[in-house]
C-alpha cells in the first residue's frame, strides 16, 4: 500500500506536461539573491516572496509539484493559511529539501560532499506528518583540473542513495540531484564525460541500496559546456548531448526525469528542454521534465523587488515562465511565446 502510495506520487509528479518548481533556496542562498536585487534579508522578507510565488493564479496548470525548505514548509499566508494547505489547495504536490548543505570535503580540496543523514529518519517523519510527499538531496560535482576525483563522486552517490532509501521508506518520493557544476571552462565532452560517469555510480549505489526506481525522480543537469567555455553549443548540439549520456547512463524503470536549471537564462532552459523533446520524446523510457529554481523564479524575483505593488506583475512574470516550461514539455515552446508573454 505504502509502496503503491510512492508509485502514484512519483507518476503525479511527472504527469501532464507538469513540472516541479524549486523554491527550496537555503536562507543563505536566498539572502544572497535578494541582497543581489535590494530586497532586505529577513524572514519577513523570505515569507512574503514565497507567499507570492504560491499564490501565482494558474501555478497549477503548469505545476504539479513545489520544493519547499524547513523554513518554508513552516510558514504561512499573510491572512494565516499554512503555506502546506495553499499548495495542497491548489492541487500541487508539496516537497521539502532534506539535506543541510554542500560542505568541504575531508581531503580533497575544491570538492563537496552533502550533509544530512544524520537523524533523517526522525526529519522525513515530521515532514510527512506536515504534509510533504516527496523529498531533495542535493549533491554538488565540481569540474576542474583533475576533479572530481573517485573520491567525491563515490562518497556523494553513497549520501544520496542512503538519503532515497530512508525517503522511500517514510512513504516520500526521492528526488535525486547530482548536480554537475556549469562554473568553469571545461567543455561539453568534459561535462558529458563526467555526468555519465557520476550517474552510473549514483545509479549503482541507489541499486545496492535497494531503491526503488519507479519510485524516485532523477534531477540531473543538463550537459552543458562550462559557463567559461569560448565554446557554447547550439541548442540542439545540448539536447543530444544530454540525452545521449541519460540513455547510457539512466536505468528506463526510473519514473522521470526533471532537470535542474543550474544558472542557465529561463529562455536557454527552456529552448533545451524544448528541443530534447522535439527531438527524442517520443523515443524516450522516461518523461523528460523540469525542476527549475532560477529559471522560473529569477524575472518573477527581480520585478517583485519586495513591495507589494509589484505582486501582481511578478506573478505574471513567474507564471509566464511555468507555461514556457510546460511548453517545452510538449515540444511546442516557440521564441514567439517570449515576446507574447513579455
Ligand atoms: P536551479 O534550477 O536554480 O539550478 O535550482 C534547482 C535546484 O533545486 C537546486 O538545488
Amino acid at each position: 500500500m505504502r509502496f503503491q502510495g510512492l508509485l502514484d506520487t512519483a507518476e503525479a509528479m511527472i504527469a501532464s506536461d507538469k513540472g516541479l518548481l524549486a523554491m527550496d533556496e537555503s536562507t543563505t542562498t536566498c539572502n544572497k539573491r535578494f541582497e543581489k536585487v535590494g530586497i532586505p534579508q529577513t524572514e519577513a522578507a523570505r515569507r512574503s516572496y514565497r507567499e507570492m510565488i504560491l499564490t501565482t493564479h494558474g501555478l497549477s496548470e503548469c505545476i504539479s509539484g513545489v520544493i519547499l525548505y524547513d523554513e518554508t514548509i513552516r510558514q504561512s499566508c499573510k491572512d494565516g493559511t499554512p503555506f502546506v494547505k495553499v499548495i495542497a489547495n491548489a492541487g500541487i504536490i508539496p516537497g521539502i529539501k532534506v539535506d543541510i548543505g554542500a560542505k568541504d570535503m575531508a581531503g580533497h580540496p575544491g570538492e563537496k560532499i552533502t550533509e544530512g543523514l544524520d537523524g533523517l529518519r526522525d526529519r522525513l517523519t515530521e515532514y510527512s506528518h506536515m504534509g510533504a510527499r516527496f523529498a531533495k538531496w542535493r549533491a554538488v560535482i565540481v569540474i576542474v583540473d583533475n576533479s572530481p576525483s573517485r573520491g567525491c563522486i563515490e562518497a556523494n552517490a553513497h549520501a544520496l542513495a542512503r538519503y532515497a532509501a530512508l525517503c522511500q521508506e517514510a512513504g516520500l518520493v526521492p528526488v535525486v540531484e547530482p548536480e554537475v557544476l556549469m562554473d568553469g571552462d571545461h567543455t561539453l565532452a568534459r561535462c558529458y564525460e563526467v555526468t555519465e560517469d557520476v550517474l552510473r555510480t549514483v545509479f549503482n549505489q541507489l541499486f545496492t541500496q535497494r531503491v526503488t526506481l519507479e519510485g524516485m525522480i532523477l534531477k540531473p543537469n543538463m550537459v552543458l559546456p562550462g559557463l567559461a567555455c569560448p565554446r557554447q553549443e547550439t541548442v540542439d548540439e545540448v539536447a543530444d548531448a544530454t540525452v545521449r549520456c541519460l540513455l547510457q547512463s539512466v536505468p528506463a524503470a526510473v519514473q522521470g526525469i526533471a532537470f535542474l536549471s543550474g544558472g542557465q537564462s529561463g529562455e536557454l532552459a527552456s529552448a533545451r528542454l524544448n528541443a530534447m523533446n522535439v527531438r527524442f520524446k517520443s523515443r524516450l523510457p522516461w518523461a523528460l521534465a523540469f525542476s527549475f529554481a532560477r529559471a522560473i523564479q529569477q524575472p518573477a524575483l527581480e520585478i517583485w523587488k519586495g513591495k507589494e505593488t509589484h505582486v501582481s506583475a511578478a506573478q505574471h512574470a513567474l507564471y509566464h515562465r511555468a507555461r514556457c516550461n510546460t511548453a517545452a514539455r510538449r515540444g511546442e515552446y516557440t521564441a514567439a511565446m517570449e515576446r507574447a508573454g513579455a
